[in-house]
């Protein structure tokens, strides 16, 4: 299992004071974010944007669990708007983008 830790994980699940609903995560990266999200309310469905193909992939598997409550899109956040519907985008309670790139993405040329 890959090592990966997300910064702020505890700071930003707190600082939203989250109850559940929709939450768009902009920047998936491990999914470590989106994991912490989930797992804090059963209630909570994300939708997730990552540019890199192998971030999807490696945070499709670290989320498999909650694989019901997961939208991925390989695409960069700037899609947003044109990739979810006007339905999903006013459900919304919740915008998370840790911007830049992951230490997976350092060490792998
Ligand atoms: C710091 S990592 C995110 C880590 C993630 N929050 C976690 O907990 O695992 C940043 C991610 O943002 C992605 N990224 C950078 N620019 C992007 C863009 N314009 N649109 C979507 N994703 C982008 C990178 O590919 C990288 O996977």
């Amino acid at each position: 299992m890959l090592k990966h830790y997300s910064v702020l994980k505890n700071e930003l699940t707190r600082g939203l004071e989250w109850q559940g609903g929709v939450l768009l995560d902009c920047t998936l990266g491990f999914g470590g974010h989106s994991f912490a999200f989930l797992e804090s309310n059963p209630n909570t469905q994300i939708y997730a944007f990552d540019r890199d193909s192998s971030a999807i992939a490696l945070a499709k598997e670290r989320l498999k669990d909650y694989a019901s409550r997961v939208c991925f899109y390989h695409h960069p956040f700037s899609h947003v708007l044109e990739s979810l519907s006007d339905d999903v985008l006013k459900q919304t309670r919740g915008i998370i983008a840790d911007i830049g790139v992951s230490s997976m993405q350092l060490d792998e040329e």
